[in-house]
């Protein structure tokens, strides 16, 4: 059965929209269209690797079914997502005699969601898009809420502005096709909702731990629904991250952030937030907020999910805290250089503390 969850935008301009969740619903996007009509054509934005996979297939379907559908391809992976990139896709939206009534469908991970919306927000002023996430990071966080944009030289999503799609259309069956690390990815951003916003997500992962790693189909789609949930109701109350409430969506990441840069980006996003839980547990039991236990059940958490719980041993004996906290002052997110963390009180809640001695982060481990 299809779940429905409605993302309500607090403004009176009609932004709002749905995301559709349930399995092997991606080939039937023809029909899922069919509610934005009327529309000029429809452009079709995806990686390589994505297109090899399940895209091919549905610009065949569409394009036999009389569809006015144009195709765009981008190379798979971080490395697409600059500007000389989205430059190359609006040429291609000129050239194909795009209009402002044509719709962008972004069919990908979260860099053909973060690229896809960009170019939609931008090109002749703004044209609708449409989500289809294909990672479980893009299901469960990316591909709703309406952040879009490009790296800029090694600044992730520097460049980029708040455009929310008109849509979602989620189809938890291709996550089977999903590489492992890839997977692990997307359930460092499931493990954050988990532990600073949903106990009963919590809960149910901790319990059914197998069933997660195994990518059983009930479970991911409880997991996507749960999590989308979560992202819509925030997104709704704080869509432009000025009254507060969409900072904890950032839970675990102002550790993760240094974690990627130390590492050269070795590391994956994933991974480093899967970490950066664990060190955000460690420093809310340093600043007296939750107990030794809290910060036990979090490792094991991560350890029932196949997810890491400490640094690589290169990176973790060769640590300098100096230039990790040089690199948080320095995050996007932080305000006057001061050290700002989301951090846990328990299962399911967190709370965001304003600047945090750097002596507690360095004593942290
Ligand atoms: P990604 O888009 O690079 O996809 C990861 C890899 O998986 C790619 O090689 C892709 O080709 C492949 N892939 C995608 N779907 C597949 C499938 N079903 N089967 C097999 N392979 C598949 O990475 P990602 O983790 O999805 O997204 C990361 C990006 O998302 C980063 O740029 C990050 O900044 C951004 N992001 C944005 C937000 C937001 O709110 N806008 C939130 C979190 C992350
Ligand atoms: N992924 C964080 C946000 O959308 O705000």
């Amino acid at each position: 059965m299809t779940s429905l969850v409605h993302v309500s935008l607090s403004d009176l301009t009609c932004r709002g929209y749905d995301i559709f969740i349930d399995s092997y619903r991606i080939l039937q996007f023809g029909e899922f269209l069919t509610q934005f009509e009327p529309y000029s054509s429809v452009v079709i934005l995806t990686d390589d690797k994505v297109h090899e996979k399940y895209v091919s297939d549905i610009y065949e379907l569409l394009r036999r079914s009389g569809f006015d559908v144009h195709l765009c391809v981008i190379d798979s992976g971080e490395k697409s997502k600059n500007i000389d990139v989205v430059i190359r896709i609006w040429n291609q939206l000129l050239e194909n005699g795009t209009d402002r009534n044509s719709i962008l469908a972004a069919v990908g991970g979260g860099v053909v969601g973060d690229i896809g919306g960009f170019v939609a927000a931008t090109y002749a002023r703004g044209i609708r898009f449409i989500q289809i996430p294909t990672t479980l990071l893009a299901q469960v966080d990316s591909s709703v809420g309406g952040k879009v944009g490009v790296d800029l030289s090694a600044t992730k999503n520097m460049v980029g502005c708040f455009y929310q799609p008109v849509g979602v259309l989620v189809d938890t069956s291709v996550i089977s096709t999903l590489p492992q690390a890839e997977y692990i990815c997307g359930l460092g951003e499931v493990a954050k909702y988990a532990v600073s916003l949903d106990s009963e997500l919590f809960e149910k992962l901790e319990s059914n731990a197998d069933k997660v790693n195994l990518r059983d189909s009930d479970m991911l789609k409880y997991i996507v629904k749960r999590c989308c949930e979560i992202k819509a109701r925030i997104v709704g109350e704080d869509e432009f991250e000025r009254v507060g409430s969409r900072i904890f969506l950032n839970y675990g990441h102002t550790f993760a952030h240094a974690f990627e840069v130390i590492s050269e980006f070795t590391l994956s996003h994933g991974q480093a937030v899967a970490i950066g839980l664990v060190y955000a547990a460690r420093l809310s039991a340093r600043l007296g907020m939750v107990d030794k236990n809290f910060v036990e059940r979090q490792i094991e958490f991560n350890r029932a999910l196949g997810l890491p719980m400490e640094l690589p041993q290169n990176l973790l004996s060769t640590i300098d805290w100096d230039n990790i906290i040089s690199i948080m002052r320095h995050d996007k997110k932080t305000e006057s250089g001061k050290l700002r963390f989301v951090l846990p009180t328990q299962i399911g809640q967190c709370v965001v503390v304003n600047d945090v001695d750097p002596k507690n982060i360095v004593d942290n481990v």
